[in-house]
């Protein structure tokens, strides 16, 4: 397994990182086992994964319960990334979106980050938070000067609550304006081979400032692991059903994709790995990436990514990935 600093933090994390939102269950995810969530989590600290990455939002407090549960007794070997900014408490902050039965805001006024983060370390079972992000930046009609969310999350940080701040999904002009404020040592945001825009601002600030970059639904939800076929349904209810930040699961371009990922036959049997394998290492190999977030499921989906953070790939074979993913073009 690879390890990278998390920015100027002095913390270092694997860069095939866990990601848990499906660990949260829920409609989203059309259900989730809990034990085989646990023992996904055994899987991937086994494999080398140091570095889990999870959210409030993510089953309404489960998915950190269920953390806190799978690192009884060796919390101080892991590397603890949450969040903050999604509320469903009362109404405080912009309402975002009807999920799962809750109406949900996005705020991050320092008043309720002070109760999520508390919310947090309980549900955590632990006193601090290694990586603490803004999960999405707050937005009108309740926007809170970056200024004053900054100034909480230090004073979080001073009182040894949080280690390191993190952002997600911020544009790249907020991303200036959080550094400016303090020291941001991480950036998460949305970043797959089908989905490439941060190539053009966010990954070269990134690289050039030293801030980590974790990246997310790089396996595009799964279907870049080539086992969603043309038969997989999804639930209206599901995330992976909403055409507006999935257009690649639409039948007529889902078969492009599954024709690229069959062409890759060679190179998955040159490296005796798997697709996503292949997949969460071409990630990795881009300029500014440090850190992949992968979704895992199971057991065999944790061991199979983990492994990913083993893999080299040649710099020709990254370059023809990159090409045949740019020949699919845009999603209609
Ligand atoms: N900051 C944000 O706003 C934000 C947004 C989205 C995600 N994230 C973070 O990023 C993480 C990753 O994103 P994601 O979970 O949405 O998407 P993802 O990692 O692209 O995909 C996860 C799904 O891919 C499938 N999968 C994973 N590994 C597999 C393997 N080895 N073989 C076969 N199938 C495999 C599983 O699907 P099945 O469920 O069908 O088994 C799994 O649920 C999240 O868990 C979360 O921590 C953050």
């Amino acid at each position: 397994m690879q390890y990278k600093m998390l920015g100027n933090s002095g913390i270092k994390a694997s860069v095939v990182a866990m990601g848990t939102w499906v660990t949260g269950g829920g409609l989203t995810w059309d259900g989730v086992e809990d034990k085989e969530s646990l023992r996904a989590i055994d899987a991937a600290l086994a494999a080398g994964v140091n570095f889990i990455d999870t959210a409030p939002g993510y089953g309404w407090g489960h998915a950190e319960e269920i953390i806190a549960k799978a690192l009884k007794g060796r919390r101080d070997k892991v590397v603890i990334a949450t969040k903050c900014g999604i509320w469903w408490e009362d109404n405080r902050g912009a309402f975002h979106a009807h999920l799962d039965g809750k109406d949900v805001y996005i705020s991050l006024r320092p008043e309720t980050i002070q109760i999520e983060v508390e919310n947090s370390l309980r549900r955590l079972e632990t006193d601090y938070i290694d990586l603490y992000q803004t999960h999405w930046p707050s937005k009108e009609p309740d926007l809170t000067p970056i200024e004053d969310t900054m100034a909480c999350l230090m004073k979080l940080k001073d009182a040894g609550k949080i280690r390191a701040i993190g952002v997600s999904n911020v544009s790249l002009e907020q991303l200036e304006e959080n550094g400016a404020c303090g020291p941001v040592a991480s950036d998460q945001f949305r970043y797959s081979m089908l989905y490439r825009e941060p190539e053009a601002h966010i990954l070269p600030y990134c690289r050039q400032k030293g801030l980590a970059t974790l990246t997310y639904m790089s396996l595009e939800q799964g279907l870049l692991t080539g086992k969603i076929g043309m038969d997989r349904v999804f639930k209206e209810t599901e995330f992976r059903s909403n055409a507006d930040w999935n257009a690649w699961f639409k039948m007529e371009n889902r078969v492009k994709v599954l024709k690229m990922l069959e062409g890759w036959s060679d190179l998955t049997e040159k490296y005796s790995c798997s697709l996503a394998q292949l997949v969460i290492a071409w990630t990795a190999a881009q300029p500014g990436v440090t850190h992949v977030l992968c979704g895992m499921r199971t057991a065999a989906q944790a061991a199979d990514n983990a492994a990913a953070g083993f893999l080299h790939l040649d710099e020709a074979e990254v370059a023809r990935m990159r090409a045949d993913a740019i020949a699919l073009g845009d999603p209609e």
